[in-house]
Order: C-alpha cells, then sequence, then structure tokens
C-alpha cells in the first residue's frame, strides 16, 4: 500500500458539530490517521454536545475546542483565518422527533448555518466545505427502489426539509460565487458516542435496565445502517478526492426493518422479546430508506470495513463498557459540566 499523503489532503481543519455523535467520531479519525493535520473543533454544544465525547483528544497538541455557533459568521470568519483550508460541517439539529415538536433550531442551523458558513467562505475562496447531509432528503423509497445522487429531493419532515433546505443553499453559493462545496448523503450510522435518544442507543440503555423499548407504528419500518467510522472514512476520501459540486452518498447496503434490528439487539444484550412496546408511530414516519452509493466507490474507491454483525455487537459492547457516559446523559448530569466550564446554555 502507498503510503503517499495525496496531494489534496487538507492539512488544517474545522470540523463543525465535533462534540456530537459524527463529529467526536470524525475527529478521532482524522487524528489518528491523518498524522500531518490539525483540528479546530466547533461546536455550540447544545443539549447533543457532549465533551466527554472529545476528553482523550483534549490534551493533544493538533487539535483544539472552540465553543460557538456555526450561525455565528464573525467567529466562523476568525477560525478560517487561522489557516483552516477545509470545513467539515457536521453541526446540525438531528433528531426528527424533536423536528416535530419544533422546527426553528432545525431551520436555524441545518439551513441558516449552512448559509453562514458559505458567506463565510465566499470571502475565502480557496477553503472546501464538505457539507455532511442525510439520506432522508431523498425521501421514502418504494420496496424496490435506491436513490441515487440525482434523485428527486422529497424531505417530509422538519429535520430533513432542513437538510434539503442546507444543501440547496450549499449548491446555490457553489453556483453563484465558485465555492468548492461537495456534499455527502449518508444512510443511518451506529457507534461509541450516539447520543441515546436515538434508536439504537435508546434501545439499548433500555434493555440494560429491563425497560421496555418503544416501537413505532408496526415495526417494518426500514433503514440502512453504517458503522460511524465507515462513515468518517468515506467523509475523508470525499475531503481529498471529491469532485467540486458533486454529491455522494454513503451506504453499506445493509437494510433491516427496524423490528428485525430490535430483535437482533435483544438477542445480544440477552433479554427477552416481550420487552418489545409497540407504540404510536412517528407522525410522517418515511417507510424506507435505501441508497445507491456506487458512484463514492466506483469513483473513489471507498468500502466500508465493518460487517454489520461484528460492528453492532462492538457497538453493544462499548455501550456496555461506557455505562458512566449513558448514565450521565439520561440524568443530564452532563450539562451541569459545560455550564461550569462554559458559562450559561447558548440558544441553540
Ligand atoms: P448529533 O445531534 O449527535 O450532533 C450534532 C452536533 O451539532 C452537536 O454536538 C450539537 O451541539 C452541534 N450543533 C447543533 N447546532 C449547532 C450550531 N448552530 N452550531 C454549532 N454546533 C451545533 O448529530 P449526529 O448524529 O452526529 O449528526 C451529525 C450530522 O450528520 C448531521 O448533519 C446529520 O444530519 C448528519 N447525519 C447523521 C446521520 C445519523 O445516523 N446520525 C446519518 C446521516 C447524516
Ligand atoms: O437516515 C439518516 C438519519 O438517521 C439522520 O439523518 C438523522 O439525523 C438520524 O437521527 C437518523 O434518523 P432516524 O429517524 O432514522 O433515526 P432514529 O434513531 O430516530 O430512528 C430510527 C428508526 O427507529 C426510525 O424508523 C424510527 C424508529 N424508532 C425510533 C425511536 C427513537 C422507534 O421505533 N422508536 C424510537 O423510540
Amino acid at each position: 500500500m502507498s503510503t503517499d499523503v495525496p496531494q489534496n489532503r487538507p492539512k488544517r481543519l474545522l470540523v463543525t458539530g465535533a462534540a456530537g455523535f459524527i463529529g467526536s467520531n470524525l475527529v478521532h479519525w482524522l487524528l489518528d490517521r491523518w498524522p500531518g493535520a490539525s483540528i479546530i473543533s466547533l461546536d455550540a454544544l447544545t443539549y447533543a454536545g457532549n465533551l466527554a465525547n472529545l476528553e482523550d483528544v483534549r490534551d493533544d497538541p493538533r487539535h483544539r475546542f472552540v465553543r460557538g455557533d456555526i450561525c455565528d459568521r464573525e467567529l466562523v470568519a476568525k477560525l478560517c483565518d487561522e489557516g483552516i483550508d477545509a470545513i467539515v460541517n457536521v453541526a446540525a439539529h438531528t433528531h426528527v422527533d424533536r423536528s416535530l415538536l419544533g422546527g426553528d433550531d432545525f431551520v436555524g442551523t441545518n439551513v441558516g448555518g449552512v448559509q453562514a458558513i458559505c458567506e463565510v467562505i465566499k470571502e475565502r475562496k480557496s477553503i472546501r466545505l464538505l457539507h455532511v447531509s442525510t439520506d432522508e432528503v431523498y425521501g421514502s423509497q418504494a420496496p424496490d427502489e435506491v436513490a441515487t445522487e440525482t434523485t428527486a429531493l422529497d424531505p417530509r419532515n422538519p429535520y430533513s426539509a432542513a437538510k434539503a433546505g442546507g444543501d440547496l443553499v450549499a449548491l446555490a453559493y457553489m453556483h453563484s460565487f465558485g465555492l468548492d462545496v461537495v456534499i455527502t448523503r449518508c444512510c443511518n450510522n451506529y457507534g461509541p458516542y450516539q447520543y441515546p435518544e436515538k434508536m439504537i442507543p435508546l434501545f439499548l440503555t433500555n434493555l440494560f435496565e429491563d425497560k421496555q423499548v418503544p416501537l413505532y407504528g408496526d415495526g417494518l419500518h426500514a433503514r440502512q445502517w453504517i458503522h460511524v467510522e465507515d462513515h468518517c472514512a468515506a467523509i475523508a476520501r470525499v475531503l481529498e478526492g471529491g469532485r467540486r459540486g458533486e454529491i455522494y452518498n454513503i451506504s453499506t447496503g445493509v437494510g433491516l426493518t427496524n423490528l428485525e434490528l430490535t430483535e437482533r439487539l435483544i438477542e445480544i444484550v440477552g433479554k427477552d422479546k416481550s420487552l418489545i412496546k409497540y407504540v404510536q408511530d412517528r407522525p410522517g414516519h418515511d417507510r424506507r430508506y435505501a441508497l445507491d452509493d456506487g458512484k463514492l466507490r466506483g469513483e473513489l474507491g471507498w468500502e466500508p470495513i465493518f460487517d454489520f454483525g461484528t460492528g453492532i455487537e462492538q457497538t453493544v459492547q462499548w455501550f456496555v463498557d461506557h455505562e458512566d457516559w449513558w448514565r450521565s446523559i439520561k440524568s443530564g448530569a452532563y450539562r451541569k459540566y459545560y455550564d461550569e466550564q462554559y458559562g450559561e446554555r447558548i440558544k441553540h
């Protein structure tokens, strides 16, 4: 294997949303595998941001954490002027159920935040923006269909609509002002540091305590699943090799109904299926997401490393081994730490 560093690999990165699930995994991934890179992590520390996720890179001289909002153009501009070559915009409001309770933060960050970043790099065109998006922007796929990058957008909840809006804003700035924008759209992630409001960590942490797991509707909604490190590897490939203005779908092709996934988790944890509780469906719940990611694999040679069986067992073990981590979130104790260290919670 060649050890040459690709010519287009950015050296100084700004990763937004770095204290969340995917952002923190990405920071770890990049610091481990790109020894020549340095990273500024920017995160507003909303309820989903957790500095415990970055604790082990706190003293790494190649890494610095800044608390702040991507909508704050002055701050983003100041950070960019520290010699940033690329921004990976991972920051977003991400939980569909919360977006159904009120969409303001979703539009504010997922659309407005993307626009703020674009305004900043409009004056700094050498900076590449990789905007992390989602398979949800294509909406639900029929049983025999998969979405390619040219499939029409059909978002059907406030979260996915805001994500689609952010994608369109980024592409519009690319066309209008010549920005170097690339977009990735990934399927459902699982792995360490996922906030326990999302299905897998919520169900696991409930099962550990013999609590019921709330399965929406008939449980036959289907999602494709990828280990978060495979997602990070794909982001890295697109960062250094993706073509300007292009969109890259990221998936594994591993599709499961929520019932199949729940039964798998129950089996791994060694509990009883009677803990499944069918509850009222999520309003507008998309039935099936499915991506064609042939473009990424063909153009950039990316492939996932984790098979689902190994990845999910390792993830279950991670949650077993990190009981303090998820308990402090479920109890709310983790917020106290930030409020002491960083002052009052900011709005977003
Ligand atoms: P997450 O909710 O765990 O993390 C989001 C992070 O963004 C948090 O740390 C939060 O504090 C931060 N943030 C929110 N608003 C901000 C703002 N205005 N300024 C700065 N930081 C802000 O989410 P995640 O699951 O890690 O998702 C990250 C990204 O990946 C999102 O853009 C999401 O749309 C996308 N995505 C997620 C998945 C998935 O399965 N989790 C799949 C495909 C795409
Ligand atoms: O598809 C990518 C998306 O995956 C990302 O863009 C989102 O940010 C991320 O939150 C995730 O969205 P989902 O809605 O698919 O994830 P969630 O974990 O909330 O739900 C997964 C499936 O499980 C979904 O069909 C709803 C169902 N579910 C979820 C919860 C929280 C339940 O049946 N019960 C639950 O309690």
